[in-house]
């Protein structure tokens, strides 16, 4: 009988932690590079980031075309470290975080991507930069 309603209030506790612990996280869905990532940088960065003639491309070496030459990065090497959108210079440049030259702000010279833009590429690079 005691034992009973041991096992019971245990059950309760147990659903409640659950239930908390549930609510207390925020949904993140999964990030598509095709679906998600790939058309809005070919919306915001492709003209000036497209092999051989646009002007980003040939000032930077960064073409974000497609997924192998957006990996690739710069001249200097790569601008995305996947799991780690803090590390990214191609978020930090869109976010036009500080310590940014506002000269080297991305889209150059144009208003900055809206957030939830600018939160879809963090998650992105955060869940690893996938080419899924
Ligand atoms: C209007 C043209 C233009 C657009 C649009 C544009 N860029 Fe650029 N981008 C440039 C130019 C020019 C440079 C070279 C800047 C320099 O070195 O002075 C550059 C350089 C870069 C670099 C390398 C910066 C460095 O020197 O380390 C990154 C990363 C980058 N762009 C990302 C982006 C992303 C992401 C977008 C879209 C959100 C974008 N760019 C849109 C013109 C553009």
């Amino acid at each position: 009988m005691n034992s009973h309603k041991l096992l019971v209030s245990t059950l309760v506790l147990g659903l409640g932690l659950l239930a908390g612990g549930c609510s207390a996280e925020k949904p993140v869905k999964p990030v598509s590079f095709q679906k998600d990532v790939q058309p809005l940088l070919k919306a915001a960065c492709a003209e000036c980031h497209t092999a051989p003639n646009t002007e980003g491309y040939q000032k930077s070496g960064l073409a974000v075309t497609t997924y192998e030459e957006l990996m690739k990065g710069t001249k200097l090497g790569p601008v995305i470290v996947p799991g780690q959108s803090l590390n990214s210079s191609l978020n930090r440049l869109a976010e036009g975080r500080p310590g940014v030259d506002p000269s080297i702000q991305m889209p150059h010279g144009k208003v900055k991507l809206p957030e939830a833009q600018l939160a879809l590429l963090r998650q992105w690079v955060d869940q690893g930069a996938k080419n899924n």
